[in-house]
């Protein structure tokens, strides 16, 4: 099938490289140009792990293009898909600016009927509007149909997510339009769900703001479990283990970050509002979110009393691991308030680095390396759990520090490991410190 998909961020690429990995002929359209141009070189803009293998490849089979030109990136296709971004409003509204300006650009260029699947998260409602966009802005005798198609996978495992999706949601009010789509993700093999445009908006918005609030629930009884010197992992484990709870989503820390749960919680309270419903448990999520994001401050600052003139080394910076994404980071709020407090920060991040420096600035100095990182430090914060600090060689780290205090805001260090360092203060999230 011949498929031109709009926007190459995460999710646009992402479905592009896997639409032709499975065999369809896709041609991904942006505005940026060196994007474009390097993604033709083969080069992504994303860090991902395998997307660049999938991109080169399926360039030299013939199944992938890349191009800036809307008018030769649409020509032929039977499905648009259309991933740009939403960002948050300062109301917590989504910004649909870049979704209808898609509209307009798709709705001139276009000169064959065509089914547009939008994947970019929008609020309930919205593709109808696009649609409505789309037809009063193209030419009479073509036909537009728009489908709902969200889309649920995670950075850093986007591929194994598109591949191997639990489900793929089609919001349609157009049998056709969804047999259509259906077909097209046919080859994946994996379950489809045909349901209303409507209920196909609502249950992204619904899929992610329940992950939120299973984090923000396990975080909250993991500062109950500190309080009760309970232990949270086996707790969650034995949660877990009742398949009506299930065990993902339930690793408590210092909250969720990144570009989606954040803003799409915000934006569900937002539209519950504006259509009368209170929504106070949403409410209740964020509020423990940023919480949990000073967590480690608060104890740091019970430890040491007061933070000015301390040295602290961040291990970590991206939202979680196996991405360079600064969005919503929880080291951000961290290392702003640890400097506003007159601690010095030093961070170490395996890829993150360059964009955290467009964010933070000069606030803090940057490492090259763990070893750097931690040099004369008064305590090390490990904000986001890389396999490289899982597996920290603790003895000669802690040699290395002025104190052996650590504050784990991921609970990745193994308490064997722990209980074999002669001297050392070990603060987790939600089980008893260990100090010794
Ligand atoms: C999320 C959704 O999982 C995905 O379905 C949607 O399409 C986009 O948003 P992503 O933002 O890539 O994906 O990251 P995810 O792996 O879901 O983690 C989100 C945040 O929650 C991270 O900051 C992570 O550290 C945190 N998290 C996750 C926890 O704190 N505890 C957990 O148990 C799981």
């Amino acid at each position: 099938m011949k498929i031109s998909i709009l926007g190459t961020g995460y999710v646009g690429l992402t479905t592009g490289v896997c639409l032709a990995e499975i065999g369809h002929s896709v041609t991904c359209i942006d505005i940026n140009e060196l994007k474009i141009k390097n993604l033709c070189a083969g080069i992504s803009p994303i860090y991902e792990p395998g997307i660049e293998e999938l991109i080169i490849n399926n360039i030299k089979l013939g199944r992938l293009s890349f191009t800036t030109s809307y008018d030769k990136g649409l020509e032929d296709a039977k499905v648009i898909i259309v991933a740009v971004g939403t960002p948050q409003r300062e109301d917590g509204a989504a910004n649909l600016s870049y979704l209808e300006g898609a509209a307009i650009d798709i709705a001139k260029n276009i000169k064959q009927d065509v089914i547009i699947a939008i994947k970019s998260t929008v609020p309930v409602g919205t593709n109808e509007v696009v649609k409505e966009i789309i037809q009063q802005n193209c030419s009479k005798d073509i036909v537009v149909d728009v489908v709902s198609n969200p889309e649920f996978l995670r950075q850093g495992s986007a591929i194994k997510d598109t591949m191997e999706a639990d489900r793929i949601i089609i919001g349609s009010n157009n049998q056709e339009s969804a047999r259509i789509v259906e077909e097209m993700y046919k080859p994946l093999n994996v379950p489809i769900l045909i349901t209303s445009i409507r209920s196909a908006e609502m249950i992204k918005y619904a899929s992610n703001a329940f992950l939120a609030s299973k984090i923000s629930y396990i975080n909250e009884i993991a500062n109950l479990c500190e309080a009760l010197g309970a232990n949270v992992e086996d707790v969650a484990k034995g949660m877990g283990k009742d398949k009506r709870i299930g065990e993902a989503f339930l690793y408590a820390g210092i909250g969720y970050g990144g570009s989606c749960f954040p803003k799409d919680v915000k934006a569900l309270l937002h539209t519950a509002g504006i259509n009368g419903v209170e929504f106070g448990f949403l409410k209740e999520t964020i509020s423990i979110n940023n919480y949990q994001r000073e967590l480690l401050v608060k104890k740091a600052i019970e430890r040491f009393g007061i933070l000015k003139g301390k040295k602290i080394a961040c291990l970590g910076l991206s939202f979680k691991p196996d991405t360079d994404d600064m969005r919503e980071a929880p080291s951000i709020n961290i290392i702003n308030s640890l400097t506003e407090l007159g601690a010095e920060v030093i961070a170490y991040d395996p890829v993150a680095i360059d964009n955290a420096k467009k964010i933070l600035g000069n606030n803090l100095t940057y490492a090259h390396s763990i070893n750097e990182c931690v040099t004369d430090t008064d305590a090390i914060f490990i904000v986001t759990e890389w396999r490289e600090f899982r597996e920290l060689d603790l003895p000669s780290i802690l040699k290395k520090m002025k104190n052996p205090i650590i504050f784990d805001g991921r609970n990745c260090l193994r308490e064997e490991k722990i209980r074999d360092c002669e001297k050392i203060e070990y603060y987790p999230v939600g089980k008893p410190s260990i100090i010794q």
